[in-house]
């Protein structure tokens, strides 16, 4: 037993070497290729992001022009999809569809199956990035009963998105310009984040040698739970139960509950595994927050003014300054989402959709790597020693 190191939630063991997102922690400060997170999400929209996060370098307009048309050529998926996804109950977890839906594109695209090839990765992370948002948009029509809207390839990444999401296939749709850019900063906000478990769950799948459309159905998965993509689901229902149950007024009592560790009850969109500040990103998602309410007459939205205060007191509270627990990325996304007219119950389902550039990219750096190795944790036996099989009688 004593020959491994026992780190379990993998506090102090790097899995890999990867140059695409670099945290600081302590700080509050996040870099995709270098470029800070804050600059990102100002002057470049989710396209420009992806390129850069796969490619390495922000695209120059020539390059842009040509990624973004090739991503606009693979945004529709197989007529036969459709009779896949309606195999489902229509009040199933939007989640649960769309790890399905990721998995089954690799039933599609058999060039996918071979990763030798640098065109065939290619090519199915265009693919992910292109289909993602048809197949999140499908899975929500699906579940209110209303027909698919196909892509349409004239409008932007974004802008796309949403008019599959809202508008009736026959409509002439203009999807408004401040829920666009609100949609595209939560994309470019959730596009990568370094070795968080989803991630490691696609790099952990993908080392076997299996296709991308595989380990990033894993990926999606993961990334459902509450202490992770869910999060952001989890965070509105709290908003909406505390609303109810009486809004700012019972902050305290709520606040007590979170305290106390019997309790099982956490403040939801606070605390990570590696920010000990403020999360940047949670910082540009407030801006956004506030942006979009007052934009669409929503100033007096209650949740958000609940969601302030919790902060505030929160911010001043020795139990979550001595923990070093600030708001992360979540606890704001759900109040701009909700206010755009996105269901609670498809919160992550976006994540994944903005997520999926960061896995594939991570894929993409690990596969490219020569010497890349199967991943297989060890670990520390705590069973029975050899013993002998008794006869069902004498047991
Ligand atoms: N509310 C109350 N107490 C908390 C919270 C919280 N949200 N988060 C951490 N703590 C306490 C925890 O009880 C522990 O206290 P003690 O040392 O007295 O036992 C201490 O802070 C350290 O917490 P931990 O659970 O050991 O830290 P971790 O790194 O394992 O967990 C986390 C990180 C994000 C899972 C956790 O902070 C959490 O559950 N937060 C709420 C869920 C959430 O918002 N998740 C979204 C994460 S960001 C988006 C994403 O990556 O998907």
């Amino acid at each position: 037993t004593g020959m491994f190191t026992f780190d379990p939630g993998f506090m102090s063991t790097a899995a890999c070497e990867s140059a695409i997102t670099y945290i600081d922690g302590d700080k509050g400060e996040l870099l995709y290729r270098g470029y800070p997170i804050e600059q990102l999400a100002t002057n470049c929209d989710f396209l420009e992001t992806c390129y850069l996060i796969l490619n390495g370098e922000l695209p120059n307009a020539e390059q842009k022009a040509d990624f973004d048309k090739q991503v606009t050529q693979h945004t529709m998926v197989n007529e036969q999809l459709q009779f896949f996804l309606r195999g489902f109950r229509r009040d199933a977890h939007p989640m649960a569809v769309l790890t399905g839906l990721v998995g089954a594109l690799s039933a599609f695209y058999h060039d996918s199956l071979d990763i030798t090839k640098a065109s065939h990765r290619h090519i199915s992370a265009i693919r992910l990035i292109a289909k993602l948002p048809t197949l999140v948009a499908m899975a929500y029509k699906y579940s209110i009963g209303q027909p698919f809207v196909y892509p349409k390839n004239d409008l932007s990444y974004t802008a796309n998105f949403v008019r599959m999401m809202f508008a009736t296939p026959c409509e002439d749709y203009v999807p408004n310009d401040v829920v666009v850019r609100a949609l595209d900063r939560i994309f470019i906000l959730h596009a990568d984040h370094e070795q968080n478990a989803s991630t490691s769950t696609v790099r952990l799948c993908g080392s076997s040698g299996t296709n991308p459309f595989a380990a990033i159905a894993a990926g999606v998965a993961c990334l459902w739970g509450p202490a992770h993509g869910g999060a952001n689901e989890a965070c509105l229902q709290m908003l909406e139960e505390l609303q109810a149950a009486g809004g700012v007024a019972v902050v305290g009592e709520f606040m007590e509950k979170v305290k106390d560790k019997n309790s099982g009850v956490r403040l939801m969109g606070f605390g990570h595994r590696v920010y000990k500040n403020y999360d940047p990103r949670a910082k540009l998602m407030q801006e956004t927050c506030k942006e979009v309410l007052e934009a669409l007459g929503l100033e007096n939205d209650p949740l958000f003014k609940l969601a302030m205060e919790l902060e505030r007191i929160a911010l001043s509270d020795p139990y979550f300054v001595q923990r070093k627990l600030y708001p992360n990325v979540d606890f704001y996304s759900g109040i701009v989402q909700r206010a755009i007219g996105i269901p609670t119950s498809l919160f992550t389902a976006i994540f994944a959709l903005a997520r999926t550039t960061g896995w594939i990219a991570q894929w993409n750096e690990m596969i490219s790597d020569p010497d890349y190795k199967i991943g297989r944790p060890r670990q520390l036996f705590t069973g029975h020693e050899t013993r002998d099989v008794k006869p069902v009688a004498q047991r």
